[in-house]
């Protein structure tokens, strides 16, 4: 049997055939709002079951309860409210217990929202509960405080699932967890990155291949801060690496449809719920999970997981510590397993990579595997300012 999804149903709420005739007619009679990427992705988000048990957009109390307690009404764990906002002008024209159409940044109309609530919430308290700073500085700050001062909620029924590049790989969560029983895994690691795989990287997900059936390579592919490697640069390492270096029957690539929040410990909750509805039992969250600049410390994203009770995730997360290849052990470590000085220690910063692949240099075979070098040197070079 497979892991139940938080909450314990999996959430459904695209329409189909006649219902989904009947209401895309019906859309184009209602009042509409227009949408950014990042709203539409939290609409596909909902619409798909991977945000379960979550139906719509969240209302004063439910928000106020996850940014507060970090919990939902029915004492599911929670971290990140999932809010629509929008301008005074927009909000007032809306009536509650009406329904409003919502077109997206694609110009479709994606959803239907059945308003239940308007409501007004300070942007700076969100920005203080979800990020632990109020610093625009951090892209998520900045986000929150540019939103509208309105924010609509209620239960949505979506008309469209947002489709992105490499939509093959674009894996619902009633498909991944198809993919799981089709290969008789049972116990199945999903790790989150937004990242090329690093020999880092690498590392931590091997080491808990061994102790799971299965691998769920899980790139994040919603919207990412603009100086991020972009996603098709980051699909064409995966998939370079995965060929080369994994074992096909151990490990799967899919991707995930969310946006990237930066938020650190609240983000690595709000990660492993997301994986547990997507039919994974095991989550790896290492060094400065979904952090940016300093705002975390590097195991604020473990700590979290000690303010819930044992098991109350439904979910096992493993964490690891900072992990570098040890020249003197001649492999992958960390201070759990090496007792050699720092200077054995291959680090390297992501300012001195960047140079070196736009410098056309292949970075030590200790810290990318050449193969992806390769990828990423024609990016950059490509890319290059
Ligand atoms: S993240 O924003 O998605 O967390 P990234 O793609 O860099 O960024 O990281 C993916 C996962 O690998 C996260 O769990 C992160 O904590 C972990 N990680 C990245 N680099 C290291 C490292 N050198 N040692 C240990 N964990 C790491």
């Amino acid at each position: 049997m497979s892991i139940a999804p938080h909450g314990g149903k999996l959430v459904d709420r695209l329409l189909k055939g006649e219902d989904l005739a009947k209401a895309s007619k019906r859309a184009l009679a209602l009042p509409r709002i227009v949408v950014d990427a990042y709203t539409a992705f939290d609409i596909d988000g909902i619409a798909k079951g991977i945000f379960s048990p979550l139906t719509g957009f969240m209302g004063e109390a439910a928000a106020r309860r996850v940014l507060d307690t970090m919990y939902l009404r029915d004492g599911l764990p929670w971290t990140i409210p999932i809010l629509l906002a929008v301008d005074q002008a927009t909000g007032d024209g809306l009536a509650v217990g009406g329904d409003v159409a919502i077109e997206d940044d694609l110009g479709a109309v994606v959803a239907i929202l059945h308003l239940a609530e308007k409501f007004s919430m300070d942007h700076a308290y969100i920005a203080e509960k979800v990020y632990r700073t109020t610093d625009l500085e951090h892209p998520g700050v900045a986000y929150t405080m540019s939103l509208g001062p309105v924010f609509l909620a209620g239960d949505l029924d979506v008309l469209k699932a947002r489709e992105i590049e490499f939509q093959e790989y674009n894996l619902t969560p009633r498909e991944t967890r198809a993919a799981f029983e089709a290969r008789g895994w049972k116990r199945i690691v999903a790790f989150q990155t937004r990242n090329p795989v690093h020999r880092a990287h690498e590392y931590l997900q091997k080491v808990a291949m061994e102790i799971c059936d299965g691998l769920l390579l899980h790139p994040l592919m919603g919207t990412t801060k603009s100086d991020d490697i972009p996603g098709d640069v980051r699909m064409a390492c995966y998939t370079t690496i995965l060929d080369i270096y994994y074992p096909k029957n151990h490990a799967m690539l899919s991707l995930m449809p969310v946006n990237m929040r930066y938020a650190g410990p609240r983000e690595a909750i709000m990660h492993a719920i997301i994986r547990k509805n997507y039919g994974c039992t095991h989550f790896i969250v290492g060094r400065d999970h979904a952090g940016v600049g300093n705002y975390y410390g590097s195991y604020d994203a473990h700590y979290i997981f000690d303010e819930f009770e044992p098991g109350e995730m439904g979910i096992t997360p493993l964490f690891f510590e900072h992990s570098f290849f040890c020249r003197a052990c001649g492999n992958m470590a960390s201070i759990k397993t090496c007792p050699h000085d720092k200077s054995n220690h291959v680090f390297l910063s992501g300012t001195k990579v960047r140079d070196m692949l736009k410098a056309g240099e292949v970075p030590p075979v200790e810290f990318t595997r050449p193969e992806v070098a390769k990828v990423l040197i024609a990016w950059a070079q490509g890319a290059g300012d």
